[in-house]
């Protein structure tokens, strides 16, 4: 009927995923950065993608931010949005990695459930979740956009961590961390990641 995809056929084509993923000397995946607000996932993304394509390897951003100007334009912040904001965005991360490449998604995706349900499209081990484990009070003295204080004057209505939930992981791939107030740079945090992708055998 309409609305779903009862009468659709899926194609399948000789040139796959295999062959594209050959071709590109690469795994595709997704690394799926989750945190509050100015915890830094879109530095540590920034930083990454940068890192992947000084070794040669073709990565693809998709930021919470960047991605709510164009395709999810339509959805505000409250939970149902929240979750259809995520769905969208792992259902476009996974055709990426589809494609072969590294996908990174950077957004604060506070709800558990949609997180999971992002990591139940792909293939086992080709969702890396990453946690950004910065305490709020961190985030909150950053407030580059200046978004916590108009939450704490209460002229931003259900803003995460203030009064709106952030549930973090329960077992994520990598945790960052804050180091006790020691910063790390976003290029030191981002090199945990490479670690973990060669171990894994992702940029083969
Ligand atoms: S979510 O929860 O995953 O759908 O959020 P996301 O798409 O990552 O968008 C987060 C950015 O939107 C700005 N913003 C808010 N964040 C949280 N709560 C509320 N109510 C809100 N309103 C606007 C904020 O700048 C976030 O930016 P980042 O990059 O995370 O700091």
């Amino acid at each position: 009927g309409i609305g779903n995809s009862t009468n659709i056929v899926w194609h399948e084509c000789s040139v796959g995923k295999v062959e594209r993923q050959k071709l590109l000397k690469q795994k595709g995946c997704v690394i799926w950065i989750t945190g509050l607000s100015a915890s830094g996932k879109s530095s540590v993304a920034c930083a990454l993608s940068q890192s992947l394509y000084r070794r040669g390897k073709l990565s693809y951003v998709l930021d919470g931010d960047n991605v709510r100007h164009g395709l999810n334009r339509d959805l505000s912040f409250k939970m149902e949005d929240r979750a259809e904001n995520i769905r969208r965005v792992g259902e476009v991360a996974k055709l990426f990695a589809d494609a072969g490449v590294i996908c990174i998604a950077s957004l604060i995706s506070p709800y558990r459930r949609d997180r999971d349900a992002c990591r139940a499209l792909l293939p086992d081990g080709d969702f890396i979740e990453v946690f950004m484990d910065v305490p709020i009070q961190v985030c909150e003295a950053r407030d580059p956009k200046g978004l916590y204080k108009l939450a704490r004057a209460g002229k931003i209505k259900g803003f995460t961590g203030i009064d709106d939930p952030y549930e973090p992981p329960l077992n994520c791939e990598i945790v960052l961390t804050h180091n006790g107030g020691i910063n790390a740079s976003p290029s030191e945090l981002a090199e945990e990641v490479i670690s973990y992708l060669e171990e894994k055998g992702y940029l083969r």
